[in-house]
């Protein structure tokens, strides 16, 4: 089996995480990192195996050694990274959200179809077994037609208003951090845009949606009802009642069991979880596709509008949004 060779871009927290989810996989191998300090790239290389540390993002996209390169830094950067990494004929897999609104990510998509080059949306719950048994079960109809979800995603943090996740200059806010992941949820239980979105947020001191609920309605007459938040701790429970039945999953985003019709059903992870994506990307790769099926590159620009629409309806506007769109 011929390996993916991955490099890591950034060295944060999630960069850590899937370096370890790495090891588990059977079909990649971390061969480099880029960081912005050479210092934190060699310790990063060190610690997770990678033979080559680069002192520059730019340098890591260009590195002949590398197939795929995982893009872990804070979201403001998506657009410039993946960017850079298309131009280095790369495969992209890029953090969540894909980008600071729908205008950045159509142009990073843009980019990679002009290329030939492949690019997904790392939203690695979609790759999870037990998020691939909830659309099993959809799909197969076992709960019916699905008419309404309800997906909540909070957590408190202390407010720090130079972290990423309260500073609008970095893409703070609980909807591109946390809501993001309600509405992918949505998006997969009922296979489209919704007809009409009604939200409300509270807009915290540092400018950014410290939390938020939200509630679609699709021309089916389905409903989801959802909420995010980064300062309030929430249960992290999706529940999908059907004509027919319902799936509970408890901590959804990171789910390993569901409750389907009160059945409990264990589906534990492979390695830590972001093993998933990363074996997903390497066997799209070897088939050539330039995406994955599980998350399509159309239904990562949908999302991406929808949440620009919430965002429109509480006047959260990012640097990133220009002055007129
Ligand atoms: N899928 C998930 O479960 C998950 C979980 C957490 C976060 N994420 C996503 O992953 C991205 C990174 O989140 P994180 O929690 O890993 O962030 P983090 O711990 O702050 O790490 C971000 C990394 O990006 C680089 N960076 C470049 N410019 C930066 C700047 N101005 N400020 C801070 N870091 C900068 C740094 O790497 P160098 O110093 O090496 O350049 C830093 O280590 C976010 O978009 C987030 O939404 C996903």
């Amino acid at each position: 089996m011929k390996r993916t060779r991955w490099g890591i871009l950034g060295t944060g927290t999630i960069a850590t995480k899937f370096a370890l989810g790495l090891r588990a996989a059977d079909n990649a191998e971390l061969r480099a990192v880029g960081s912005r300090s050479e210092a934190t790239a060699e310790a990063f290389a060190r610690e997770h195996g990678a033979a080559r540390a680069h002192a520059s993002y730019e340098a890591l996209a260009i590195d002949p050694e590398v197939d795929a390169i995982y893009i872990a830094t804070p979201h403001v950067l998506h657009r410039e990274n993946t960017l850079s990494c298309i131009a280095g004929g790369k495969a992209v897999l890029c953090e969540k959200p894909f980008a600071m609104n729908a205008s950045e990510g159509e142009e990073m998509v843009a980019a990679a179809r002009s290329a030939g080059t492949f690019l997904c949306e790392a939203m690695w719950t979609r790759f999870l077994p037990a998020t691939r048994r909830v659309q099993e079960l959809i799909n197969t109809g076992v709960i019916g037609e699905p008419r309404q979800l309800e997906c909540d995603f909070g957590f408190r943090t202390e407010l720090d208003p130079r972290g990423r996740l309260f500073d609008p200059a970095l893409g703070g806010g609980a909807l591109l951090d946390v809501g993001i992941y309600c509405v992918a949820y949505a998006r997969m239980v009922f296979g489209g845009a919704p007809a009409e979105v009604h939200s409300s947020a509270h807009i915290g001191e540092t400018g950014v949606d410290e939390q938020s609920a939200y509630l679609f309605r699709y021309d089916s007459g389905a409903l989801a009802r959802m909420s995010s938040a980064t300062r309030t701790e929430t249960a992290h429970r999706a529940t999908i009642w059907g004509t027919e039945g319902s799936i509970e999953v408890p901590h959804f985003w990171q789910a390993q069991e569901l409750l389907v019709n009160g059945e409990r059903e264990r589906h534990p992870y492979e390695g830590n979880g972001y093993t998933h994506e990363a074996v997903a990307v390497g066997e799209a790769l070897a088939t050539g596709a330039r995406e994955c099926a599980e998350v399509p590159l159309d239904e990562t620009l949908e999302i991406a509008r929808t949440l620009d629409q919430l965002r429109a309806q509480w006047g959260l506007r990012y640097p990133a949004d220009g002055v007129d769109s």
